[in-house]
């Protein structure tokens, strides 16, 4: 695999997620961005196999008697070979379990930025802890730190939550609860004045939804992902069993972050005094389905939620929004780049 040869001097935000790798930058007065599916495949050596992948230009590299396709390649060439995509990463973090986890993502990583001159700065999502365990925390963040510092990055890590704060919040001054319904997890930020007053995950999301519904249906877990991203949407149950076990499932995570964001909330320690009330924005992916952000609302407002809510809305682009929320942050953090960064 060959590294991007371009170096950046300019501030990045990234998005490392457990299904996609997200990078946001910034050129004129837009952000752009660019994405990479964290998975991989291995395909048994030959030279044959390694010079049609060349051919093709897929994103690949050889490891011992292996061929590693990582990315967006990966998916195209699951299909064609028959194999299933593995990934990297789980539940928010790297896999312990999976001995390719930090090659893959140091490649597409490299990939998607290339190297930095100047010690470009970096804010990478990392997610908020599940209930005091570490889980691999630690060794995900430091990880990922070595990784942007290998390439000449200044790179910091960011809450999931408060990416979202800075990526929707900037007309309530960031005050509210940031919130990302992802692969992995569920990330909540409460945030007032952009510093963070509580932060969780759980981890119950996109893959708990998909790896529950097809327990009690049969279905493979990858199809039911396709199906549920092309065309699931909450309104209710019908005939189509597989239509109503993502139903059950999504239900239960909703029902399960707003209990824990109510809990969170009912049991801080010192929560500052909220003045106004104040907005929650749903993104990531799994907030997506049409039905699910009005049964979130309802499902606050049958729990009696100890904090004042102004309005619950979906980001505009929900599978961008941490990304860019971390380049924003970066930006707004950044001296050369700090007075155009809030806008
Ligand atoms: N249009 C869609 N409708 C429903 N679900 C979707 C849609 N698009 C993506 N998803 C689901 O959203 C999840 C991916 O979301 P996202 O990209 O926000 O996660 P991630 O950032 O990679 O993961 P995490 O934040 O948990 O580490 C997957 O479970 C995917 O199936
Ligand atoms: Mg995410």
């Amino acid at each position: 695999m060959s590294s991007n040869e371009q170096t950046c001097t300019q501030p990045i935000g990234l998005d490392v997620g457990t299904s996609r790798i997200v990078v946001a930058r910034r050129e004129g007065k837009k952000y752009q961005f660019e994405a990479q599916l964290n998975a991989f495949i291995t395909l048994p050596y030959s030279k044959l196999t390694h010079s049609l992948l060349q051919r093709e230009e897929v994103f690949h590299e050889v490891e011992g008697e292996e061929i590693v396709v990582a990315g967006n390649d990966a998916q195209r060439f699951a299909e064609v070979f028959h194999v299933e995509t593995r990934r990297p990463m789980r539940r928010g973090v790297l896999n312990p379990q999976e001995p390719h986890s930090l090659a893959v993502v140091r490649r597409l990583i490299t990939k998607l930025l290339g190297n930095a001159s100047e010690g470009a700065r970096v804010l990478f999502s990392v997610p908020a802890a599940v209930d005091h365990q570490e889980d691999g925390l630690s060794y995900h963040e430091v990880s990922i730190g070595q990784i942007l510092k290998a390439l000449g990055y200044a790179a910091d890590p960011i809450e999931e939550g408060l990416a979202v704060v800075f990526s929707e919040l900037a007309g309530s001054n960031y005050s509210g609860f940031g919130i990302s319904c992802g692969s992995g997890l569920c990330n909540v930020c409460l945030a007032v004045l952009s510093v963070p007053v509580i932060s969780f995950s759980i981890p119950k999301a996109g893959d708990f939804i998909d790896s529950h519904a097809s327990a009690v249906t049969g279905e493979r877990a990858t199809r039911l992902r396709v199906q549920k991203e092309l065309s699931f949407h909450m309104n209710g149950f019908g005939g189509d069993r597989v239509q109503n076990a993502l139903t059950v499932y999504h239900d239960d995570v909703i029902h399960t972050l707003t209990s824990a964001m109510r809990s969170k909330i009912a049991t801080a320690q010192q929560l500052p005094k909220l003045h106004r009330p104040v907005p929650v924005v749903l993104s990531g992916g799994t907030a997506m389905p049409k039905g699910f952000l009005d049964r979130f609302i309802a499902a606050l407002h049958t729990l009696d939620f100890p904090v004042r809510i102004s309005e619950v809305r979906l980001s505009d682009d929900p599978l961008n929004a941490t990304a860019r929320g971390a380049l924003m942050a970066a930006l707004a953090s950044d001296r050369t780049y700090a007075n155009a960064a809030v806008a």
